[in-house]
């Protein structure tokens, strides 16, 4: 059967490339992985005053990563880091302490920007603040998608095949990144 994964899509704008390419990413995945979007809007700020009783979009997100068997972050870069609104998503999914919703779960990082760098700065980001609480994230090959913004036409399909051949190589290598630490029983 299909691993799930949840894509956590870090934009929440309307024509958002990021969304657009996590789109993309579950059109190439292989038959062995089941790509599901998960978008930000409505998820309200971490408050750890309202831990003891979270907020029904709280205990969705978490249930929603839960039920997933791998997540895969799709980030833009905001000032040389990932959009508050992914660091408030982590912070919502890691918690309460010591049960975070990303724990064992194997972690892809896609970062991309319409600039030169391709969001390396946001993915290195993630890397620095993921560990302590989620799976393995896969280390190797790396991606930071530069130029994204001539890459999709008006419907959003993504047309710049370089990019479609990087991406095909990322999610081929993280299926199978899922298949290695593909939860027993
Ligand atoms: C607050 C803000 C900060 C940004 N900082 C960066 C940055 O550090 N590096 C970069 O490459 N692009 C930066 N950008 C440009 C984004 O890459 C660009 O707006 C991109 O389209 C956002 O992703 P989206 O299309 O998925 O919404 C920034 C944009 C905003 C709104």
């Amino acid at each position: 059967m299909a691993q799930t994964v949840a894509v956590i899509v870090g934009s929440l704008r309307k024509e958002s490339f990021t969304l657009k390419i996590a789109n993309a990413l579950a059109k190439l995945a292989p038959p062995s992985l089941k790509l599901e979007i998960v978008t930000l809007h409505g998820l309200s700020f971490f408050n750890q005053d309202l831990e003891a009783n979270p907020p029904a979009d709280w205990v969705s997100f978490r249930e929603k990563i839960q039920a997933s068997d791998a997540v895969l972050f799709v980030t833009p870069e905001y000032n040389r880091s990932i959009p508050g609104v992914l660091k408030n998503a982590i912070d919502v999914g890691s918690r309460p302490s010591g049960q975070s919703s990303f724990k064992t779960k194997p972690i892809g990082i896609v970062a991309n920007s319409p600039g030169p760098l391709g969001g390396v700065c946001a993915a290195m980001n993630l890397k620095q603040i993921l560990p302590g609480y989620c799976g393995p994230i896969l280390q190797q090959p790396e991606i930071y998608l530069n130029g994204v913004g001539d890459a999709f036409d008006d419907k959003g399909n993504l047309t710049k095949e370089a990019l479609q051949k990087v991406l095909k190589q990322y999610i081929d290598a993280y299926a199978a990144h899922v298949e290695r630490h593909r939860a027993v029983g």
